[in-house]
């Protein structure tokens, strides 16, 4: 690849991501990219490229000799998953975007590129424009680092930041967020992806992978979404000096690891609290380094087209993971407990119904029962309350439990 004058791309898809990095190439010469053909599925849809540029037949991308690199775009999780191994499997390189895909399917992509010796990246997979994989797994010894955490859905913090600031419509402020989200292209197609949390799953298994050489099913994280957050919650988090945030985790600790995706009372004076709008985060702790954030836009056409840029220009120097951390962290016990010192507000029969080891506070507000306690992670109730719809769930911190105004029980008082 190296030795090539120019490198010769098969792009898949022609979406959001797919023509920012038309522009992104065209704007970046330097680089000597040449898009040879776009594959695309929709016949009708009008394209703002001569005609001539497009295919509606993967294997002429796939079988053409003059094409280097696939870049993968498309939605499809599954048909995405069949051009990268096809591609591997005819001795491209490919780069991809497709976090639920590869998150998805890490064995079997692990052991393509082993058998197939080809390179595969993914950096705009996590973060967008976040330069976080190749970080994670050049710069980053695994004993050194215990926890990556950060906000890695842009549509959801964009949500959580207007439902914060209370605009537009008080009665309809979470379908309004979403749909100037999906307006704005930072939406999955299927936007439960990112409100129900399986978006920062799918890239919370990426990290973990990176940073921790840790294969993780997408199910084995624990996650929690959006979807049942009200005004109410908002108010109640920023009463007490907090906001809420969606928040990725991977943690390592005595030989386990632990990953969850939840909804997370933030104090404001944590630096995640102020990370807005699609912005992105990811925080790093590592020991002697202590803890480190890169904040950069998540999600859209130019920025998530920055990250592959970057993967086609280390394309150029033969790069390639080389998943050091696999080999070394095989012992890993993944944790797969729900939250400890949680946030929960919703219809009271619901919130009831929480199986508790402690009660920290309580109280009502705009119609609605809340409760923050420490919930009992080994209740076989657990799993239908974790799960049950209409009930909000955040984690908290208990310096933000403790900090708000009256209708509090005492902690010692309310144990139960
Ligand atoms: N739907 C994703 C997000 C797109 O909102 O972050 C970028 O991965």
């Amino acid at each position: 690849m190296s030795n090539a004058s120019s490198l010769r791309i098969g792009l898949f898809g022609f979406g959001v991501v797919g023509q920012g990095l038309y522009d992104v190439l065209g704007r970046t010469p330097s680089l000597n990219t040449r898009i040879e053909r776009i594959c695309v599925r929709d016949r009708k849809k009008e394209r703002s490229l001569p005609i001539e540029l497009f295919t509606y037949d993967k294997e002429i991308l796939l079988q053409d000799p003059n094409v280097d690199v696939v870049v993968e775009l498309i939605d499809d999780a599954e048909a995405a998953f069949h051009i990268v191994r096809d591609a591997l499997l005819a001795g491209k390189a490919v780069v991809s975007a497709n976090k639920r895909m590869i998150a998805s399917r890490l064995p079997e992509l692990l052991e393509l590129q082993r058998t197939t010796g080809r390179p595969f990246l993914y950096e705009a997979a996590v973060a967008g424009s976040i330069p976080i994989l190749r970080n994670l797994e050049e710069y980053y010894d695994n004993d050194l680092l215990s926890s990556v955490q950060g906000i890695v859905n842009g549509t959801t913090n964009f949500m959580l930041t207007r439902i914060a600031e209370g605009n537009g419509d008080e009665k309809d402020v979470y379908g309004e967020a979403l749909k100037l989200a999906q307006q704005k292209g930072f939406a999955e197609s299927d936007p439960t992806m990112d409100v129900e949390g399986w978006d920062p799953a799918f890239k919370t298994v990426l990290l973990a992978l990176h940073g921790f050489g840790v294969v993780l099913r997408p199910e084995q994280v624990v996650r929690k979404g959006i979807s049942s957050i009200r005004r109410a919650d908002a108010r109640w988090a920023a009463e007490r000096g907090a906001t809420i945030k969606l928040i990725a985790r991977v943690v390592v600790n005595k030989g386990r690891v632990s990953a969850s995706v939840l909804p997370t009372v933030v104090p404001n004076t944590d630096h995640l609290a102020k990370v807005n709008n699609e912005l992105n985060a990811v925080q790093l702790q590592a020991a002697f380094a202590d803890s480190q954030l890169l904040v950069g836009k998540g999600a859209g056409g130019g920025p998530t087209a920055s990250a592959v840029l970057s993967d086609l220009s280390a394309l150029r120097y033969d790069y390639r993971y080389s998943y050091r951390k696999l080999a070394a962290n095989t012992g890993l016990v993944v944790d797969t407990e729900r939250i400890g010192t949680f946030y929960a507000s919703g219809a009271a029969a619901d919130v009831n119904a929480i199986p508790l080891v402690k009660l920290i506070a309580q109280g009502e507000a705009e119609g609605l029962r809340w409760v923050v306690g420490v919930s009992d992670a080994r209740s076989p109730k657990m799993e239908e309350v974790f799960t049950k719809a209409g009930l909000f769930w955040a984690e908290v911190a208990p310096e933000v439990a403790i900090a708000g105004p009256a209708v509090q029980v005492a902690l010692d008082e309310a144990s139960v």
